[in-house]
């Protein structure tokens, strides 16, 4: 016998169902029958966090913990489909939000909540599909961005753009942390981090309220940022272990060189070249290649510097261990006068959230 795989469609990988309820014994009868189908995580009222993201959330609460529940995850993720079992009267269902009576028999609210379960399912399972196929169309047009600099050619403007639009999409889509777990699956390098620089740019732009317009210039100005390392000799890049002095000094060059390039090549924003120039620039004067200081670096750069630096501490090397978002921000706070501290202060609270790298 042959059992069609649509037939298990639901379960998937890493994917579960959160149940909070307030009555132990329905508490375990739903969490066994839903285990069924899929992973279901189960909680009384009282669970601090919600850790991880589920694919669909069942309520089973007296009226203020219910509440309680519904604006949290409205907070923190709106998206997810829920289920709410009521003990008064049933509320006019929201978008996301069935209402059932907490009174129906368990066979009507398990036939409800594995019709949610299975919809949710699919859309989760689309939407991975698609976080892939648009990871690695970025890391075919960043290859092909870095190629084409390093033999001379150009930067294709149109293909630039579409790489902009795949992270933004991406990163309002699915977030910064999958974003950075199907990046960083297989290869390690500039690509990855070119990508995962904007990525950052891309949650970080958003959280603070930047506008649609100003939003896609620091992704695109995230995008080409080490743009001048498609001019630094590949066993150079790829060393595996620290740069020795010499190494070190041409590194230190491709803020200069990819500037000159994109200069030369001309229909860049400036604000876009101050970047690639300047994100290496420190508040205290103590960066590269010209020694600013605090308001000579404008407050683009200021932000990509700032996840530019959040990569590469928590990305995966061959000579370290990468630093946990814990550990990298600890060490940005500790060093003073390097990064601009009120974005510190925005940025360390939404990083804290986003998982490691994948090992
Ligand atoms: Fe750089
Ligand atoms: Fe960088």
């Amino acid at each position: 016998m042959s059992i069609p795989a649509d037939s298990l469609a639901i379960r998937q990988d890493g994917a579960f169902v959160l149940l909070v309820s307030d009555r132990p014994s329905e508490r375990t009868a739903l969490e066994r029958a839903i285990s069924f189908v899929i992973d279901c995580r189960a909680a009384g009222p009282d669970a601090a966090g919600l850790a991880g993201r589920p694919v669909f959330a069942l309520l089973d609460l007296a009226p203020p913990a219910l509440k309680t529940w519904l604006r949290k995850l409205d907070e923190r993720m709106p998206s997810i489909p829920r289920l709410a079992l009521v003990r008064g009267e049933p509320e006019t269902p929201s978008r996301n939000t069935q209402f059932l009576s907490a009174g129906s028999p368990r066979k009507v609210v398990l036939s409800h909540a594995f019709a949610m379960i299975e919809a949710a399912t699919q859309t989760a399972s689309h939407r991975a599909q698609r976080l892939q196929d648009r990871t690695r169309s970025a890391k075919i047009l960043v290859a092909d961005l870095f190629d084409s600099v390093a033999l001379g050619g150009s930067v294709d403007h149109g293909e630039l753009d579409r790489g902009t639009e795949t992270v933004l999409s991406a990163i309002s889509e699915s977030g910064i942390s999958a974003w950075l777990a199907e990046l960083w699956r297989h290869d390690a390098g500039v690509y990855e981090h070119t990508l995962s620089v904007a990525g950052f740019c891309a949650a970080f732009g958003t959280r603070i309220g930047l506008s649609k317009a100003d939003l896609a210039r620091l992704a695109r100005s995230a995008l080409l940022h080490d743009i001048g390392k498609s001019r630094i000799p590949k066993s150079i890049l790829d060393k595996p272990g620290r740069l020795d002095a010499n190494e070190e000094r041409l590194m230190r060059r491709h803020p200069e060189m990819g500037a000159a390039f994109l200069t030369a090549q001309g229909g860049f924003a400036p604000e876009v070249i101050d970047v690639v120039l300047h994100h290496h620039e420190r508040l205290d004067g103590t960066g590269y290649p010209n020694r600013l200081k605090g308001p000579e670096i404008k407050d683009l750069v200021r932000i990509v510097a700032i996840c530019d630096v959040f990569s590469a501490l928590t990305e995966r090397r061959s000579y370290r261990q990468p630093a946990t978002p814990a550990e990298a921000l600890a060490i940005m706070v500790e060093t003073q006068g390097h990064l601009d501290p009120d974005l510190l202060g925005a940025f360390a609270p939404a990083m804290l959230a986003c998982e490691p790298l994948a090992a």
